[in-house]
């Protein structure tokens, strides 16, 4: 039998989603428990009334520490985890300059699995246990992200980023072996382990209307894979796409057109959205995923999160790293409080930190799987050390109530906030 293991601390649940119930849809407990059993959360509650109904259970005390599913980051790029934070560009000059060069090394597998392996531990050191990744036109690059988390247990979700134009010789591929490239490593990985495969044209610009086609037809043979590409980021980038094409309504049309738009798309930033693309974003049930250290870093606008949210649209959180520029989510849901703030809305904490893992977990469609502390749901977890710094610590010294007590590591905290990371069940930080 395997052995049940209780982690004590303070717990925070969801009960329902924080922007349609408020804060009340998180449930605290000051001092509760989570019982994990073979990589699974078996219950999660008050520690008096779990330690009674785990008598053998051997325990793991995190104090007053915070006790919270493990971050899942809906939108990365690992192969540009080396070029983050390079200096002064906007996106189509940023992609030139400091992407492209980059991701061409990828055709190398031992340098990609040494950034691969080099990505996955930083947001592991971060608190994060999923991560949604493009990674380049190379086969080679797919296999060492996949190899890599799966060394480690993690569950992710990763594709081949395709581009046949507008990108240097030696980073294009065709229509053809875009299609069978992307099938042969669905083939290989899609549900192995826990690993997810996600179809990926880069974005419009960089693929003709035929490879669209064919990785439409793909998804169309493969509706229950993912589907990740980049929309409305940036104002040059929109009317660059009117350009390449011209008869596509508007920017979500020239995927729409090709069957690229459906619930399991994922739409990456989505700033500078027509309200056609919004009703039909809406309706088919897509998922935005917001990228705000990415979008103030890169200079692209301000994401909408209170009037989509406020739609009923679904929103996932993230770095998008190395356009972000951190590998932490706390750091990002600071961001998101900061854009939110230039909108002239105050996001709660209770909404970050939803944002940051049943929200981009429901975002993947994995939300069975992980983002909450859920019976049954695998035991990915983050426990946070809500006085990491002295920073932090003075500013939670007088928090009256839990919301009081997280904001300042929402804010200020970075890895020294991670006390400890669980994935499916084993601790992955040495303290
Ligand atoms: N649009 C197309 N490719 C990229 C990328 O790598 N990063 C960002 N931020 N936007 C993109
Ligand atoms: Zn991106």
């Amino acid at each position: 039998m395997q052995e049940t293991i209780l982690l004590t601390g303070q717990v925070l649940t969801f009960h329902a989603d924080p922007f349609v119930a408020g804060p009340e849809a998180a449930l605290h407990e000051r001092r509760g428990a989570v019982a994990l059993s073979g990589g699974t959360i078996l219950e999660t509650g008050p520690e008096d009334r779990l330690r009674a109904a785990h008598p053998g259970a051997r325990t793991i005390s995190y104090g007053d520490g915070l006790i919270l599913p493990g971050f899942v980051d809906a939108h990365a790029h690992y192969p540009q985890t080396a070029i983050i934070a390079s200096w002064g560009k906007r996106l189509i000059d940023w992609l030139n300059t400091y992407t492209f060069p980059e991701e061409m090394r990828f055709s190398d597998p031992d340098y990609a699995a040494e950034i691969a392996a080099r990505h996955l531990d930083l947001i592991l050191a971060h608190g994060t246990t999923t991560v949604a990744s493009y990674c380049t036109i190379h086969p080679e690059s797919v296999e060492a992200f996949f190899a890599a988390a799966e060394a480690r247990g993690m569950r992710v979700a990763a594709g081949k980023t395709c581009m046949d134009r507008n990108a240097p010789e030696g980073l294009r591929d065709t229509a053809q072996s875009a299609y069978d490239g992307s099938k042969r490593l669905l083939q290989t990985w899609h549900g192995r382990g826990r690993a997810a495969y996600v179809i990926t044209p880069r974005f419009s610009p960089t693929s003709t209307p035929e490879q669209l086609e064919a990785l439409g037809a793909l998804w169309a043979e493969h509706p229950d894979c993912l589907m990740q590409t980049h929309l409305s980021e940036q104002t040059d980038e929109i009317a660059w796409v009117r350009s390449l094409y011209p008869e596509a309504r508007d920017y979500l049309d020239t995927y729409e057109r090709f069957g690229l738009l459906g619930p399991n798309g994922l739409y990456g930033h989505a700033i500078h959205l027509e309200p056609r693309e919004r009703a039909r974003l809406r309706e088919v049930d897509a998922a935005l995923i917001h990228c705000p250290t990415s979008n103030s870093f890169i200079g692209s606008g301000l994401f909408d999160m209170g009037g989509l949210r406020a739609a009923g649209q679904s929103v996932g959180l993230a770095t998008d790293t190395g356009g972000g520029s951190s590998f932490s989510m706390l750091r990002t849901m600071a961001a998101a409080y900061e854009v939110a703030q230039l909108r002239g809305r105050a996001l709660h904490p209770a909404q970050l930190l939803w944002l940051a893992t049943e929200g981009s977990a429901r975002a993947l469609r994995m939300e069975d799987k992980i983002g909450t502390l859920a019976p049954g749901s695998e035991a990915d977890l983050v426990i946070l050390d809500l006085a990491a710094t002295p920073a932090i610590a003075q500013a939670t010294a007088r928090a009256e109530t839990i919301w009081e007590a997280v904001f300042p590591t929402i804010m200020m905290g970075d890895d020294r906030s991670v006390a400890d990371v669980y994935v499916a069940g084993r601790t992955m930080k040495a303290k």
